[in-house]
């Protein structure tokens, strides 16, 4: 039980084994109840990721008059019923996005163009996490954007938006899928250019509503809104989210004596910069009984053991592995050689400053870490653990670190790691079907 939010990992005693279905995607789920509640019709969603993140988002909808039904108790399968992109209510409330980046980023290129005043906040990270870099282009759209700072919380006064080119400075497929949404109330086409591709999510889910979306030879987006979406005929089936696989994966690689299968993980190429690190370092990863689900790739993943060494990532893997970052700096830390990442900035305004927090986790259960501005040097080696570590409420620092901890010469106790049901509510239970050790401390300190 999580009485407290905090983790106790600790040494495996043994090789993971088993095979896993992993929860739904949460970048896919975010967009998938999005465009189903701006569509005309009724739209099935199958594989829904049940976390606090993708429900605060369903819960915005729902206080602006969708009806969503769950089917199971799960919530993994529901029921939108379409309100069509002009038939959201004001809310009577605050809407609050909790600790979700992409449900509020998102929804601001939703809330941008309605013929309503409302106000979105979020918790104490999200508040601080910067929204200028969505407000500022919404803005050139014509949209009205108040808040202190351009900070949460922030009050968006409706208004009627136009297209616009967007060049954006960071890869970021919330600042791209925030506009794309806007250019679906937008006069005009609205074309946006990123410095390197970011996940696509929302270029690929469009068109099964019927808006069609094209990426040029120049890499450069383009949308011409057709002022209607609809609902698709077929159900959307959204794949097991490989930023959660990625934690036993590496867990797997890193623990002698595992062998695991983790099954149907979405294979976007924007995703899964991850594996290609992983596989640089030596990891076994085999990929077996690839498929297409919707608009996306997925593949079972079979993992065995094998003895890692550091790489340097090329700053072109950065984007399509930069919620990973904690985990590969776990994997680095017990690693041959000196890992070394630069060009990922970004992660220093995710959920933490994941540089930051992942460097102090790590150097207090033992490893040796360089911090620079855009990212670090982590000289891998040994973990002593029996140490207790602050994961700043923020859920990849508590997955890494619990990862970790398997391969520590003792316990490693987590704390605020509550955060996990953000994006993987059943981590504690899968790591202990696969053998890891880990639970919930049951005593509130
Ligand atoms: C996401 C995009 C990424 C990622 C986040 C989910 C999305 O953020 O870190 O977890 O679903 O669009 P950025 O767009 O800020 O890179």
């Amino acid at each position: 039980m999580n009485v407290g939010g905090t983790l106790i990992a600790g040494p495996a005693s043994s090789g993971l084994s088993g095979t896993l279905t992993i929860p739904g995607d949460k970048s896919m789920s975010h967009r998938a109840i999005m465009l189903a509640s701006l569509a005309d019709g009724i739209t099935d969603i199958h594989g829904f990721l049940p976390g606090d993140d993708c429900l605060a988002t369903a819960q915005m909808f729902v206080a602006m008059g969708v009806r969503i039904d769950w089917l199971n108790d799960e919530k993994t399968s529901l029921k939108v019923y379409g309100v069509g992109l002009h038939g959201l209510k004001k809310p009577t409330d605050i809407l609050e996005a909790g600790n979700s980046g992409t449900c509020v980023r998102l929804m601001m290129g939703i809330l941008a163009a309605q013929p309503f005043d409302c106000v979105l906040s979020g918790d104490s990270s999200l508040q601080k996490r910067p929204m200028k870099r969505v407000a500022d282009p919404l803005r050139k759209m014509g949209a009205n954007i108040t808040g202190e700072h351009d900070l949460l919380p922030l009050t968006i006064h409706g208004s009627p938006l136009h297209g616009i080119h967007h060049t954006s400075k960071i890869a970021s497929a919330q600042v791209k899928s925030c506009i794309l949404f806007a250019g679906l109330y937008a006069q005009g086409e609205t074309t946006i250019t990123e410095p390197r591709p970011s996940r696509d999510h929302t270029e690929r889910m469009l068109p099964l509503f019927g808006q069609s979306i094209d990426v040029d030879t120049q890499c450069v987006i383009h949308l011409q809104a057709t002022g209607k979406l609809t609902a698709p005929t077929e159900p959307i089936y959204i794949p097991a989210d490989p930023s959660s696989a990625c934690f036993f994966a590496v867990a797997a690689s890193l623990i002698p004596d595992s062998q695991i299968t983790l099954k149907s993980i979405g294979m976007n190429p924007l995703r899964n910069g991850w594996q290609r690190i992983l596989s640089d370092m030596g990891a076994d990863l085999t990929l077996q009984h690839s498929t297409i689900v919707g608009k996306e790739e997925v593949a079972d993943i079979h993992i065995s053991h094998q003895r890692l060494h550091a790489i340097d990532v090329h700053p072109a893997d950065v984007p399509d592995a930069i919620d990973e970052f904690p985990a590969m700096f776990a994997a680095a830390s017990l690693a041959e050689g000196t890992f070394k990442l630069t060009e990922a900035t970004e992660l220093r305004v995710k959920e933490s400053d994941r540089i930051a927090v992942m460097s102090t986790a790590l150097r207090l259960a033992g490893a040796d870490i360089e911090e620079f501005p855009d990212g670090a040097h982590v000289l891998g080696g040994t973990l002593k653990g029996g140490v207790t570590i602050d994961a700043h409420g923020d859920h990849r620092i508590a997955m890494s670190m619990a990862v970790a901890a398997q391969c520590a010469e003792s316990d490693i106790c987590i704390k605020n790691a509550a955060t996990i049901t953000t994006s993987f509510p059943d981590f504690v239970p899968l790591a202990q079907l696969l053998g890891m050790n880990v639970h919930w401390d049951e005593v509130e300190r």
